[in-house]
């Protein structure tokens, strides 16, 4: 079963403070805010060839899975922009060595490829000759200028599906609900308000009055130092707990729906999503608290058919020894496990929140028919 509802109102978030983009293309500039430096400083980061918006994405100066796709279109733009070729063939063939580069960043958030891949179709789409400018030279200022429509039109569409999202997630939750998040999906992992955060910040503008439990997220703290901090700064009423505490939390009664995102979705709705979401459902299911996975249409990939065949990023084990501590946390050397993802089983999901509706089981049949 597919519910739709109010998409795309189109109201936005009034809040006091303007909500904080984490990828901002600006007088030819593409900006990012440098995530690692949070909750700390706020530093906006110049991207300015191909390795650089590699570096980002890698280092996770950019992250979440939306802000992610966001972040490769511009990059992928911003080094195409420099190709001087002698034509349209040359041009293709370099912008998919870049494409190609840039895809190698990281391998789990499908939005990577989704948007790299649409960026590609765009000018593919304009193939030799077809804009009929007068030169070549003029025909390949014609297509970076379409290229840069094309980032821009991936940037702007995540924002309203993530507002859609918004409302539609909030017509899932009541009034003074605790609400338990892993990792941040917020507004710095997408273009603007977030997958599962934007109904958080939609019911804080409605007098909704959430409770929210960030889990920490370990290894690289993205609740502890994002979801905490964005929360905070507009008002949420938010609790830090180490993830270790999230049984606890269910137990005593204080969460009534766990909300969180999703970096690939395969057709079984099998969801991958930061490690130790997979924890979280397991929990949920057990104290009967609902699970949302909220999961934009450029986060669904019919091409995998179940968890068993998405890519799972691992990294290095320095980030579980020692980085975000001032000292080793562990013996130097040790041997480490680092998964930077799991993937929930679909049986542990009540239902997926896309900006075209809301959608339960079965989900091979119906996250099927959001593409029909
Ligand atoms: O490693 P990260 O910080 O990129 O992981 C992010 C997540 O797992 C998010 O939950 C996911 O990308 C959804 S963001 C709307």
């Amino acid at each position: 079963m597919i519910r739709t509802g109010a998409i795309g109102t189109g109201r936005g978030w009034k809040g006091r403070t303007p909500m904080i983009t984490p990828v901002r293309f600006e007088k030819e500039k593409l900006l990012i805010l440098d995530q690692t430096l949070l909750p700390g400083e706020e530093k906006y980061i110049e991207i300015r060839t191909k390795e650089d918006i590699w570096r980002a994405i890698k280092t996770l100066q950019v992250r979440g899975a939306p802000a992610i796709g966001v972040a490769a279109a511009f990059g992928l733009y911003i080094a195409a922009r420099d190709l001087e070729t002698d034509g349209y063939e040359d041009f293709a063939r370099e912008f998919h060595q870049i494409k190609e580069y840039i895809g190698t960043a990281r391998p789990t958030a499908v939005n990577l490829f989704w948007a790299l891949d649409r960026m590609e179709r765009k000018l593919l789409s304009m193939g030799d000759g077809l804009c009929f400018a007068p030169s070549w030279r003029q025909e390949q200022e014609y297509i970076k200028e379409e290229l840069l429509k094309e980032a821009r039109a991936i940037r702007e569409e995540d924002e309203a599906a993530c507002l859609a999202m918004g409302e539609l997630g909030l017509s899932l939750l009541k009034k003074g609900m605790g609400i338990l998040t892993h990792c941040n999906a917020g507004t710095l992992a997408t273009a603007k308000y977030g997958t599962c955060l934007a109904p958080i910040y939609l019911g804080q503008e409605r007098g909704y009055d959430f409770r929210v439990f960030a889990d920490e997220t370990r290894p690289l703290l993205q609740g502890a130092r994002l979801t905490s901090w964005e929360l905070s700064r507009e008002g949420v009423d938010v609790t830090l707990i180490c993830d270790n505490m999230a049984a606890t939390v269910m137990k005593r009664g204080s969460v009534d729906a766990v909300l969180v995102g999703c970096d690939r979705m395969a057709a079984n709705g099998d969801g991958a999503n930061k490690i130790g979401t997979l924890g979280v459902a397991v929990l949920a299911k057990e104290y009967g608290i609902p699970f949302y996975m909220f999961a934009p249409t450029s986060t669904i990939d019919l091409n995998t058919p179940s968890g068993d065949e998405i890519v799972i990023e691992e990294r290095d084990g320095q980030e579980i020894r020692q980085l975000w501590y001032e000292k080793p946390m562990a013996p130097s050397g040790i041997k480490t496990y680092n998964p930077a993802f799991d993937v929930t089983g679909n049986q542990y999901i009540t239902a997926v929140v896309t900006e075209k509706g809301i959608v339960y089981p079965p989900y091979k049949e119906n996250l099927k028919k959001l593409f029909e």
